[in-house]
């Protein structure tokens, strides 16, 4: 029997190209992150599957996961989100200062039928703010999505932050004698909005929500786009949930954050949602998958017992962003090709390979990364390996270089030779990258 070379899948499995171009991503959301006081924490891939059940909701945590019992008989669930795990995690902290500011890039786990943008394995950014209970910490949120969003080079009419109440949705609901239960429905069937065509949608929802008033006051809401419509103001007008709305509208309008725009149609599927919710989407067609989802859930880490600390926060997909910057051509041309190391030193033979070694070793210590070959290959079969891994500058460690300790940077990409002492490498490579980066 011959072995797949396939991994399974939906499964994360990154060449070093690829790899190059999600370090650059993930740079990017970290710096955003620090520049705002995000600290960054991990919690454990394998997790209990009661915590997901209780947290997530049945959708995420037994249908769209991988769970399994251990060799011990425990049921447990490849994390398909990172949030009760977070929630836990503060809830079992005894001392902390708030506000808890918290970044981290868990690798996630879902069964989904991998599409454009969807896999079963998949890396998050998450960055969560815990312990605060006003609209600041929503607006700091959305001030952390922009400056993403702007360090990666995306213009404002690129992407659009949606974002509506969750906890409005819930009193216009309720008010109309919705079950918690149907309020469950109607927040699922409304999700699909965008995923649908709009008569298919409203079919649905007439089926979903059996009573024909509360099927209308759901497409009617879902599809309000301004605080202000007179519907809105008149159905939910006056309401802390309303008020609330307002407020956060005017808050982003005040900031100049002019890519959130309100749309109701934005309930997130997660259950635990208490408040405001978001996601930020392309505004073209090509990416239909939400690149980011978050909102403020206040009643998770009470779940746990003891204090109730309230959160809000998002999980950003690398896959999903990273769609949407290689559409817009976003990514800087050369992350993916060019090779991390600095230098590549050619050996003539192998009476100088003990001096090259040493050569190499000292300037690593100088903080120059350096590829020595180590294949013992010809002159020229050892410049095609560096031209083809696209390594930057070469020198060739013959006898003179060996007798007089200086060596001759080659640039591969302008051809230029430099003759130098060896303490003076890394300051020529600095000049070569500036050159590079100014060209
Ligand atoms: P979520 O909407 O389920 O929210 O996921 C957040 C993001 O993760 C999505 O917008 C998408 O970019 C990415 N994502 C989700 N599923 C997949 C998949 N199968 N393949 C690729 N990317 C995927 C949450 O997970 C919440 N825990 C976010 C949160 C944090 N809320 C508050 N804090």
């Amino acid at each position: 029997m011959t072995l797949s070379k396939k991994p399974l899948k939906g499964m994360r499995e990154l060449t070093p190209a690829e790899k190059r171009v999600e370090d650059y991503i993930v740079g990017k959301l970290r710096e955003a992150g620090a520049v705002y006081g995000f600290e960054e924490y991990e919690t454990p891939v394998l997790e209990p599957l009661e915590l997901f059940l209780a947290k997530s909701g049945n959708e995420l945590a037994v249908k769209q996961s991988y769970n399994f019992p251990d060799k011990g008989g425990r049921k447990l669930i490849m994390r398909p989100e990172l949030t009760p795990s977070l929630a836990r995690m503060v809830a079992a902290a005894g001392e902390l200062i708030y506000p808890v500011k918290w970044m981290s890039f868990p690798v996630c786990y879902r069964y989904e039928r991998p599409q454009r943008g969807r896999v079963r394995e998949f890396m998050q950014f998450n960055l969560d703010i815990l312990g605060v209970s006003g609209l600041d910490a929503e607006l700091e949120v959305f001030l952390v999505l922009r400056r993403i969003m702007n360090s990666l080079g995306a213009s404002p009419g690129q992407y659009i932050i949606r974002y509506s109440s969750r906890r409005l949705a819930s009193e216009i609901l309720s008010s109309c004698g919705m079950t918690e239960e149907e309020m469950a429905q109607a927040y699922a069937v409304i999700d699909k909005k965008d995923k649908l065509k709009p008569d298919e949608w409203e079919e649905l929802v007439r089926e979903t929500v059996k009573n024909e008033r509360n099927a209308d006051t759901v497409m009617k809401f879902a599809s309000c786009s301004d605080p202000d419509s007179s519907w809105l103001r008149e159905t939910a007008g006056g309401s802390e949930a309303y008020d609330e709305l307002v407020k956060f509208s005017g808050m982003l309008k005040y900031a100049g954050i002019t890519e959130a725009q309100f749309d109701a149609g934005v309930v997130r599927g997660l259950d635990y949602y208490t408040g405001i919710v978001f996601e930020v989407s392309d505004t073209g067609s090509k990416n239909r998958r939400a690149i980011c989802g978050g909102g403020r859930y206040d009643n998770l880490v009470g779940m746990f017992g003891g204090q109730k600390v309230t959160g809000v926060g998002f999980g950003l997909g690398l896959l999903t962003l990273e769609l949407f910057l290689k559409t817009y051509d976003l990514i800087p041309g050369g992350i993916s090709g060019k090779h991390p190391v600095d230098i590549f030193l050619a050996v003539y033979s192998d009476e100088e390979r003990t001096f090259a070694v040493n050569l190499a070793e000292k300037l690593r210590n100088a903080g120059v990364s350096v590829e020595i070959d180590i294949t013992g290959k010809n002159l020229s079969k050892q410049f095609k390996i560096a031209d083809r891994k696209l390594i930057g500058y070469v020198a060739v460690i013959g006898p003179v270089e060996a007798a007089s300790g200086r060596i001759t940077l080659k640039n591969m990409i302008s051809g230029t030779e430099t003759e130098c002492e060896v303490s003076e490498v890394p300051g020529i490579l600095i000049e070569g990258n500036l050159c590079e980066e100014a060209n």
